[in-house]
């Protein structure tokens, strides 16, 4: 018989993957990380979402290892002109943020307001994605971290990752855990459920 496996680990059946998902920290992510194939399929799988009006409001921009400096410079450049008050520790802050984990996909809202579907269901539709390709990161293997920060509210970080009119749905850190997951409470299911 297999070892049962350890209910956050596991896998093992698709509602079973649902329930085991949750965030790691970026910060504490290491290789591995999913590999050029890996990443076609989660990202195949994060574009299939609910959509009104096929729309294909989202776009996902991958920063791998090696633009990471770019990466760090563009959010520098963007900080010292929105901010230019900010001292030194807000710069490391800055590369720390740039460096983690060993890939990073910057998901991104694009709404065509041509269209009359509202915008609020094209922006579900991209959190939609988001969220999808967080499950598809955990389905195979990996963690991800979904932050946001100063810079998914930049309009020059946006503008450097993305079109006019964009927004960041938020910077997904992805890797192996560095360390331990810790579990957090989630809400009793009678808090959040009724029936009408
Ligand atoms: C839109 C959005 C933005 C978030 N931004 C941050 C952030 O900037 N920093 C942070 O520590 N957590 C942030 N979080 C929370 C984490 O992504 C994550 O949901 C939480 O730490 C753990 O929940 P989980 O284990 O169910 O994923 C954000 C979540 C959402 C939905």
């Amino acid at each position: 018989m297999p070892p049962t496996p350890e209910p956050m680990n596991d896998r093992s059946t698709p509602l079973a993957l649902l329930m085991s998902r949750r965030s790691g920290r970026p910060r504490d992510m290491v290789e591995p990380a999913p590999d050029a194939e890996e990443l076609t399929a989660i990202l195949t799988a994060a574009t299939r979402v609910p959509d009104h009006g096929k729309i294909a409001p989202w776009r996902f921009v991958v920063i791998p290892r090696d633009r990471r400096d770019a990466f760090a410079a563009m959010l520098h450049a963007a900080y010292a002109e929105e901010r230019p008050n900010a001292g030194r520790l807000e710069g490391k802050a800055i590369d720390d943020f740039a460096q983690q984990a060993p890939l990073l996909i910057a998901v991104l809202h694009r709404p065509d307001p041509s269209r009359s579907i509202p915008l609020k269901e094209q922006e579900w539709s991209a959190a939609a994605a988001a969220m999808t390709l967080e499950h598809a990161v955990h389905a195979s293997g990996y963690v991800s971290g979904w932050l946001t920060g100063w810079a998914a509210y930049s309009k020059s970080v946006t503008r450097a990752l993305g079109e006019e009119g964009d927004t960041i749905i938020g910077f997904f850190f992805i890797g192996s855990p560095g360390k331990t997951l810790i579990e957090r409470p989630r809400p009793e299911l009678d808090e959040v459920v009724s029936t009408w």
